[in-house]
């Protein structure tokens, strides 16, 4: 039997607004275990290393694939999904904090609400009304599809926004995901419609002008959404609709 063990320091609230706290678990190890299965682990059994019994941690997840972006947080300093964390590859004792761009609801699971309200607010999708049959909509190229693919893989995970120095509690910035939706939904055939909304969004306060360029944000994206890309064209577009707004008035 193996006596293989993996060692955690995990910071845990009680409630959202709750001072931090450090916890140690050491559980055994399982080959090809990942972060989700040793926090299940711990939960099965909460006591600290130190012989503690304490509350089970707290944390989100849900597809288990790295498809739904629930269960990032930051491990070793590096915020990423837990699911496809192997503990193997991580060095010990594996910390993990909550996000710290988003308030903590406890322990590890934060309220990503603000992302979600940025995306309301630039308009990242296509109005149809569905009262009648709209038909088949237009063609996409495989070109058009291959691009538009790049930026639907985003799973509103939040790692950009973590590693973004602009994207804080104390600015209005609405962050890289939100922007890579702008050029998915503006550079699409029927989300083109709407393209002079959004451009006003991202022209407006905690708009594009608000990014620094440090590109932080592309380096950390688990999808590797071309962040950088879509800002650099979305600085163009913004520029061109407002020139252009000028010489309407
Ligand atoms: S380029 Fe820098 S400032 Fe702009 S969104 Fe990315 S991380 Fe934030
Ligand atoms: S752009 Fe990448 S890092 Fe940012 S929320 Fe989407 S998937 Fe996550
Ligand atoms: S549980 Fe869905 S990305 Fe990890």
């Amino acid at each position: 039997m193996s006596t293989a063990t993996v060692d955690f320091r995990i910071q845990r609230r009680d409630s959202a607004g709750s001072p931090p706290r450090w916890e140690e678990f050491r559980v055994p190890l399982v080959p090809g275990m990942n972060v989700i299965s040793a926090l299940m682990e711990i939960r099965r059994n909460p006591v600290t290393r130190a012989g503690l019994p304490t509350t089970p941690p707290v944390w989100e997840c849900s597809c288990l694939e790295e498809v739904c972006g629930a269960c990032t947080m930051v491990i070793n300093g590096v915020p990423r999904q837990s699911c496809s964390a192997l503990v193997e590859s991580l060095k010990q004792p594996i910390e993990l904090r909550p996000l710290s761009k988003f308030p903590v609801i406890r322990d590890l699971a934060v309220d990503r609400s603000k992302m979600f309200s940025a995306l309301k607010r630039v308009k990242a999708w296509i109005p149809i009304d569905g009262t009648y049959d709209l038909g088949p909509g237009p063609r996409l190229s495989a070109a058009q599809q291959e691009y538009a693919y790049l930026y639907a893989r985003c799973m509103t995970c939040g790692c950009c926004m973590e590693a973004c120095p602009q994207y804080h509690e104390g600015s209005d910035f609405i962050g890289p995901a939100p922007m890579a939706q702008v050029e998915l939904f503006n550079t699409h055939p029927t989300g083109a419609m709407n393209r002079a909304e959004r451009l006003d969004q991202i022209l407006g306060p905690g708009g594009i002008s608000d990014c620094g360029k440090a590109e932080n944000c592309v380096r950390v994206c688990p999808k590797e959404i071309p962040l950088t890309d879509a800002l650099a064209n979305l600085y163009r577009a913004s520029t061109g609709h407002w020139l252009r707004s000028l010489f309407r008035k």
